[in-house]
Order: structure tokens, then C-alpha cells, then sequence
């Protein structure tokens, strides 16, 4: 059975010529270098006791490099990248245009960039430079093509990292030309523009590009096309300094790091341009909080969205934090055994390799707090501490498991993740449903309905693509639409035809509700034509405060938050409401459409009520398990493998020992290689791997 879910061949690897799983971390030695000259060789002989075989260097570093206009001093980062080399590390090597030095700013006032108020920042902070401005261009790519002559041989260059954590926007008067531009290339006319973004509402007509006001947020069609056009801008942006980098390095893989599953940024079409995937991601996983299990799910479906990014490619964890970060309150330090939990998930879902911020704390400044690898006081005293023996074993562990480099899963389940439909859903007005912090976690309600619908199978242990919804479907045995608020004809015909071959899906309420310009969709919704896919047609849709129930009879369990009102054109029902001016119609149905089947789910289904829907379709469709009995609660079982090796990952996210049933799989545990059959017994918060004995 578990060769089903094993791909032929592997993929890709983040690094150049990467043996080995990544262990490293962002190193910033020149915050150190002119107090501290012998801070290089210290920490190369940390990171070797640690087993730290990477770092990534001189992200934020541009005054260290370029003091004042055009004087260079590489010394420093000659040294560093000696050093790493000296010790068998590779170095993902950062263009510093993350942070502008003072001088910058000073002579040249246009790089900063302009808020929605029209005010030009003071120089602070990162991450805010003008994504147009010709000065900033310049300037940037001198120091990169410096950087990239420089090092384009250096043995320890493995990847680039352009700037860091691109994002936000800029309102100056050349980012608006190039506003308007972008709109003109993509309407043609004012008169088309004007009717997809419903301009004569409110005498909003525009009469000239200029008139299209990003700052407006009355039609929303318009700050739609506005957040498109600013993660354009921040895909050209990456593209200018990736084209300089490869001018020197046509070989060298080149990234930027995401920031998980960020509203503002459609990290799908971001990651269209890397070369590799790779996310900074702060889960702080505390045992003792309730939704723990759901929490991890999340940060399961979110690993598998990454590995789905680019199937061509495994992706990496950039950042991650060994201990706390400073901005989390409080401030409580990751308990024993939650580090390697939170690694092994993302290997377990696909990684080939978890980096740290970072190697050693700053001594001051906002992030001195920010847990790392080695604390600033960190000498050999280091070598006493938990965080040493947790790092030093994972980075054992990783050293066994090389093999997994490259490997991937086949998934015959897809939930379709679209950021245009998050953006869609979010900036119409009226369909909010507060989604307060969970647990203490600031997810929004898009990724906790997702969420919803990917534990299902992460708890049974059946492998789930996250993708968007341009991909091909066909293969699938099961899609699910979560919420997908955005619908093109093509969308629709996809799903129609697939359905119609045969295949399953779920939607939720809120599915196929407007077009690309977010305009609701004529002839009821779900709209164009999926109304027949699902057979109904939804009259009203009732939102309420978060949390407020909505009963139903027909499953187990209950809905709550929303309850989509609908009428049957040929559907079945499988759950009616049972309170309200709408008790006993359809809350939950499927229709059968060609050759397959289409599930509408109009309220927000709790745990029980969804388990019992899934496994009615799972079991109908044949949807194959890893392991063939449900899982204990909290527990999950990945896979990953490739030709005839598969690696097994059981991941405990509960705070007590678990007995697991293997079924007729006959395991070896990877650390200490024990064989083992009918069950294994799992300690709380464990992260075990083991490979299959054939
Ligand atoms: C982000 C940044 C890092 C650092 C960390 C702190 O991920 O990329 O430079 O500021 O946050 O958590």
C-alpha cells in the first residue's frame, strides 16, 4: 500500500550539490567583528560542535560593506566565508538591500518609501525601501554585482538569498505611475476598468488611470488589482536582483524567504520565480495549550502548500527559532523535545534541511532577546546547555537521514489553498467572520477553515497536496475547495469537467461567489455554472459571531459561524439545519453530476460532523491511509520516499505516550534501529522516523 504514495524518482535539492539535510541558521558576524575581532573562529568551532553546517550571511550587512559611497570593505566577509569553508560549511550567501545604511537615505530621500498618507518615512527600521526608485536600483545593483563577482567561486557558496522577507508597498508618485501602467496594460481601456472594478459606484468613475485610487478601498475590486500589482512589484523586484546574481552564477540557486501563509502576499505566484522555496516560521508549539493538536495540523498543511509550491523542488525552512522569539508573550522558552518535534514536522512534510534566526543573539538591539543557537554570552559554556545536546542530537539525526534528500510524496487528496480567493473573501465587505487569536496564535479564519478540513486526513494519516487552483486537478481522487471565494470560467470548467470524469469534491459556502475582479457572479451562486456541478442554488447566506452554533441533524456533531441557505436542483441532502427561520433545509449535500460526485458543505462543520463526511468519501473512493487505523488524537504519520525507499514519520503533538497501530508495516527506527511490528509506543512529544522493511 505505501508504495502508492512513493514517487519514482527524486527531485531537486534547495542547495548546489547538496548531500546532506541543511542545519544552519542566519549569522550576522558583522554585528560582532569590531568589538569582538575573534568572534569568527569562536563560533566555527560552536557550530562545529553543534553540528551547524550552514549559515546564512549578511543579510542586513550593507554599511558593514559599503560604509559610505563606494568604498568597499569585503575584508570582513572574506574572513566569514573563509572560515565557514574552512569548516565544510555552505553559505547562503544575502544581497544586504533588506536594510539601506543611513548615508542611503540621507542622500538619496527618494528610496523611502511614501505611506498610504502621502508622508516620506524617516530612515528606520527594514524592509522599506521604494520598489521603483531608479537611485535605489543603482545603488543596489553595484553592491550585488560586487558581491557576486566577488564570490561567484567561493567553495562555500551554496544558494543566494535576496534581501529578506520582501513586502509592503509604496505610495510615491513613481510607484502610482506604475500603477497606472500596470492598469492600463491590463485593461486597455478606462471603460473596462471602470466595469471591472464597479467604478460608478458613488461617482468613483475614472475618467483617468490616475483616478484609480489605491488608498480608496470603496470598490474593492480596485485594492484587489492594487495587492496584485504590489506582489508584482515585489516578483520584480526579487527578479532584478536575481538577474544580477545569475549573471555571475548562472548555476547558483537563488531564494528570497516567505513569511508562511502572509494575507498580503500571494506566495504562489512568488514562488513561480525562486528557484526555491523557503519559509521563516514560528510555530512556538506549547504543550500545554488546548488546541494544540488543530495548531499543529495548521503548521502540517502549511508545510505540504510548500512542498506543493514547486513540485520540481524540495523546499527549506530558512528561519525557525531553537528557542523563543522575543516578540512572542510571554516570552516562554520551547519545553523539552517541542524543538525536534517542530523540525521533524517540516522534514517529515518534505524539507530538505531547517535553518535557525539565528547562529549567535545579537548583544543589543530589538532582537538581543530573540532565542538562537548560541546566546550572546555563548562560549564553551554552551556545550552545557539543553539547547546544545537538543541541536547537537537533531543534527545527528539529520546525518542518518541523508537518504530522505530529495524524496516526496504522491497524494490522491487536494485542498486547493488560493490567495486570490483569501484576498477576494477578505476585502468584500460583509463577509467577515472576526476570527479573534487562537490560542494566543493569529491565524485568520481562511487558514483555520482550511485547517479544518486537512486534520481529517493528517489524523488519519493520508497524504494531502495544498495547491492552487491553476494546477492539474485530473489525478486526484478527491478535491477540496475551502471557501474558494474566486471563480473563472476556466476554474469552473475544470471542476465541472473533472466531476464529470469521475472525480470528488467538497466545497464549502463561500465557493465560487465572485469573478477575478470581485464581482459577485450572476445566476446564483456557487456561479458560473457550478450551481449544476453541486445541484443548488444558495438564496441567502447567514453569518454570525464566531463560535455561534448552528445545528444540524443527518451527521454527527454540529456547524457554527455561517449557515449558506440553500435550494436542492437535483441534489440530496446529507444534513439539514434545525434551528432557525431556516430549520430543515439543506445544510449539507451531494449531487451526483456525470460520472462523479459534488459534495456542498454550507456551514462551518465541527470535527465530528466532517470525520464522519470525509470517511464516508474516503471509503467510497477507495482513499488510501499509511497506516491503517485512525490515529491517536494528536498524533500524525508522514511519508516521504522515492523508487524503493520510504520513510515513515510519527509525530506526537500531545503531552503523553501513544500506542500506534502499524497493521502489517514491519518498521526499523532510524536512530537506534529497532525492528518493529503491531504497534509503536510513542513518548509525548516525540518525533520518531523509520524506514520500511520490505
Ligand atoms: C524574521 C526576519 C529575521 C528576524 C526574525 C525574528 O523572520 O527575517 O531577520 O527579524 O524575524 O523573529
Amino acid at each position: 500500500m505505501l508504495e502508492s504514495f512513493v514517487p519514482t524518482h527524486r527531485v531537486r535539492t534547495p542547495l548546489k550539490d547538496q548531500a546532506a539535510l541543511i542545519h544552519g541558521g542566519d549569522y550576522n558576524p558583522d554585528q560582532w567583528l569590531p568589538m569582538m575581532p575573534g568572534i569568527l573562529e569562536k563560533d566555527a568551532s560552536l557550530m562545529q560542535a553543534t553540528g551547524i553546517n550552514s549559515s546564512s550571511v549578511g543579510i542586513f550587512a550593507w554599511t558593514s560593506l559599503e560604509p559610505e559611497q563606494g568604498r568597499f570593505t569585503f575584508d570582513w566577509l572574506d574572513r566569514v566565508m573563509d572560515t565557514q569553508a574552512s569548516i565544510g560549511n555552505r553559505v547562503i550567501l544575502a544581497t544586504p538591500s533588506g536594510a539601506m545604511p543611513a548615508w542611503v537615505a540621507e542622500k538619496y530621500p527618494g528610496v523611502r518609501r511614501v505611506d498610504r498618507r502621502g508622508f516620506r518615512s524617516h530612515y528606520g527600521n527594514r524592509h522599506n525601501h521604494c520598489w521603483t526608485s531608479p537611485s535605489y536600483h543603482e545603488l543596489v545593483k553595484l553592491i550585488d554585482s560586487k558581491i557576486a563577482e566577488r564570490y561567484k567561486s567561493h567553495p562555500a557558496l551554496a544558494m543566494w538569498h535576496v534581501s529578506n522577507e520582501l513586502q509592503g508597498e509604496c505610495f510615491c508618485d513613481l510607484c502610482r505611475k506604475g500603477w497606472c501602467e500596470w492598469l492600463e496594460s491590463r485593461y486597455g481601456s478606462l471603460d473596462r476598468m471602470n466595469q471591472a472594478h464597479w467604478s460608478h459606484f458613488w461617482s468613483h468613475t475614472a475618467t483617468a488611470w490616475h483616478h484609480a485610487e489605491p488608498t480608496d478601498g470603496v470598490k474593492d475590486g480596485l485594492s484587489l488589482d492594487w495587492m496584485r500589482f504590489t506582489n508584482q512589484q515585489l516578483i520584480d523586484w526579487y527578479n532584478f536582483e536575481a538577474r544580477i546574481l545569475k549573471a555571475s552564477t548562472p548555476e547558483v540557486p537563488v531564494t528570497t524567504n516567505f513569511m508562511t501563509t502572509s494575507f498580503a502576499h500571494d506566495y504562489d505566484l512568488i514562488s513561480r520565480t525562486v528557484d526555491v522555496v523557503t519559509d521563516d516560521q514560528y510555530p512556538g508549539y506549547d504543550p500545554e495549550q488546548p488546541n494544540l493538536t488543530k495548531y499543529a495540523a495548521f503548521w502540517s498543511m502549511k508545510q505540504d502548500l510548500y512542498r506543493c509550491f514547486k513540485p520540481g523542488c524540495t523546499f527549506m525552512l530558512m528561519e525557525s527559532c531553537p528557542g523563543s522569539p522575543q516578540w512572542r508573550f510571554p516570552q516562554r522558552v520551547k519545553r523539552p523535545n517541542v524543538h525536534r518535534l517542530e523540525m521533524l514536522q517540516a522534514i517529515a512534510h518534505g524539507a530538505d534541511g531547517t535553518c535557525y534566526f539565528q547562529f549567535r543573539a545579537g548583544r543589543g538591539s530589538m532582537e538581543k532577546l530573540h532565542g538562537a543557537v548560541v546566546e550572546h554570552w555563548g562560549t564553551e559554556r554552551h556545550l552545557q546547555t539543553r539547547r546544545y545536546r537538543e541541536l547537537r542530537s537533531l543534527s545527528d539525526l539529520y546525518t542518518k537521514l541523508a537518504p530522505v534528500l530529495g524524496t516526496s510524496v504522491r497524494a490522491e487528496v487536494a485542498i486547493v489553498y488560493d490567495w486570490q480567493s483569501k484576498w477576494g473573501q477578505k476585502l468584500s465587505y460583509g463577509t467577515g467572520v472576526p476570527s479573534p487569536a487562537w490560542d494566543g496564535h493569529d491565524l485568520n479564519y481562511f487558514d483555520e477553515v482550511a485547517t479544518e478540513h486537512y486534520i481529517r486526513f493528517w489524523q488519519r494519516s493520508v497524504p494531502v497536496d495544498v495547491v492552487p487552483d491553476d494546477r492539474d486537478l485530473s489525478a486526484y481522487k478527491l478535491i477540496i475547495l475551502p471557501m474558494h471565494w474566486s471563480c473563472t470560467p476556466a476554474f469552473a470548467k475544470k471542476i465541472t469537467d473533472y466531476v464529470d470524469a469521475g472525480g470528488t469534491v467538497v466545497a464549502t459556502w463561500d465557493t465560487a461567489m465572485a469573478d477575478e475582479h470581485n464581482r459577485m457572479l450572476l445566476g446564483g451562486w456557487p456561479g458560473e455554472g457550478l450551481g449544476k456541478v453541486f445541484g443548488i442554488w444558495i438564496e441567502e447566506i447567514d453569518r454570525n459571531r464566531r463560535g455561534t452554533p448552528c445545528p444540524i441533524t443527518g451527521l454527527p456533531g454540529t456547524g457554527a459561524d455561517v449557515a449558506a441557505i440553500m435550494h436542492l436542483e437535483g441534489a440530496e441532502v446529507i444534513a439539514s439545519y434545525t434551528e432557525d427561520f431556516y430549520a430543515g433545509s439543506p445544510a449539507v449535500t451531494v449531487n451526483a453530476f456525470g460520472s462523479g460526485r459534488a459534495y456542498f458543505v454550507g456551514t462551518r462543520l465541527d470535527g465530528k460532523a466532517l470525520s464522519s463526511l470525509y470517511g464516508r468519501i474516503n471509503s467510497d473512493n477507495s482513499i488510501a491511509s499509511i497506516l491503517p487505523s485512525p490515529l491517536p488524537k494528536g498524533v500524525t504519520a508522514q511519508v516521504r520516499g522515492a523508487g524503493d525507499e520510504a520513510f515513515i514519520f510519527l509525530l506526537n503533538f500531545s503531552n503523553r505516550s501513544q500506542s500506534v497501530p502499524i497493521g502489517a508495516l514491519r518498521l526499523k527506527h532510524i536512530e537506534n534501529g529497532d525492528e518493529l511490528y503491531g504497534h509503536i509506543d510513542l513518548a509525548p512529544l516525540a518525533a520518531e522516523c523509520y524506514t520500511l522493511i520490505r
